[in-house]
């Protein structure tokens, strides 16, 4: 079944690239009425807004840094303005190590490291949740977030320290979320395996070994490539619509079986 998204009200963050940029096509493409998208990276989210438009939904860009609070109010405020409410929230930015600290490893990881990455994946969904709930409470249109956490946040990971626990407590974070908003708004999390966005690539590009870590983090999926973010993007528009009524409380695995097994396939 495709998940329908008529006259709802999006908010996507992190939807300069990756599967930020998917799922606000893709909410477009399924009916969105609007699809505000939010980044640091102004070139590349006014190119995701100019793309959504193109998909069917009204689009504007907010531009915020989410490691600070004051952006955080600014833009659900903005978002609101913009769109005449506020109907589903992607909390889908997210960091990873690698991309803070050249050789970022369990022995090295620096303090302004952990905390940007705690910023942007945990306190930022923590936050704009706070800011949007008001609004999705308001809302008669189906309301839910949808977080975007990882398989990094249930197994150990290799380089990528901060970036599993901060996942781990996202994964918490939603299932609190969905306990103190029920019943009015319904919180969901996706769990992605290895997909192929500029984060993977980056990440890749900074281990040692390049094809002994590719071939870790493809060969541990079931179905043995890298996802694709379309694939992932299925799932998030499933939750946001109204064909996921009686879900809430979530944690939705989209990882090529990754999470299924202890194998690695050779
Ligand atoms: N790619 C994967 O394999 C994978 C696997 C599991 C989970 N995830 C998660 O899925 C989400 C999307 O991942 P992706 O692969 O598309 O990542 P990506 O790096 O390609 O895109 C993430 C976006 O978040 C934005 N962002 C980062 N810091 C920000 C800040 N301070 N303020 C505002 N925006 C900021 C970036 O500019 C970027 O556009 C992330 O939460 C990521 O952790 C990715």
């Amino acid at each position: 079944m495709t998940a329908q998204l008529e006259g709802k009200r999006f908010l996507v963050t992190g939807a300069a690239q990756g599967m930020g940029r998917s799922i606000a096509v893709m909410a477009a493409s399924r009916g969105a009425e609007s699809v505000i998208v939010t980044d640091v990276k102004a070139g590349a989210v006014e190119e995701t807004a100019e793309i959504v438009r193109e998909a069917g939904a009204a689009s504007s860009v907010i531009l915020a840094d989410l490691t600070r609070m004051s952006d955080i109010q600014r833009l659900v405020d903005e978002t609101v303005a913009a769109a005449g409410g506020l109907d589903t929230l992607i909390n889908n930015a997210g960091i990873i190590d690698s991309v803070l600290m050249e050789g970022a490893r369990f022995d090295t990881l620096d303090e302004r490291v952990w905390d940007i990455v705690f910023d942007v994946n945990v306190k930022a969904p923590y936050f704009l949740s706070q800011a949007a709930a008001p609004h999705l409470r308001a809302s008669d249109r189906g309301p839910s977030i949808v977080n975007s956490a990882s398989v990094s946040g249930i197994n150990g990971t290799q380089n990528a320290v901060a970036y599993g626990a901060s996942k781990a407590a996202l994964i918490s974070l939603t299932k609190s979320t969905a306990v103190a908003l029920a019943p009015q708004v319904r919180v969901n999390a996706f769990l992605p395996g290895a997909i192929a966005t500029p984060m993977a690539m980056d990440f890749l590009d900074s281990v040692e070994d390049r094809e002994y870590t590719m071939n870790h983090m493809t060969g541990a999926h079931l179905i043995p490539r890298f996802g694709e973010a379309d694939e992932v993007s299925e799932v998030a528009c499933f939750l946001a619509s109204d064909a996921a009524s009686f879900v809430t409380g979530g944690i939705y695995t989209v990882d090529g079986g990754t999470l299924a097994w202890r194998g690695l396939r050779a």
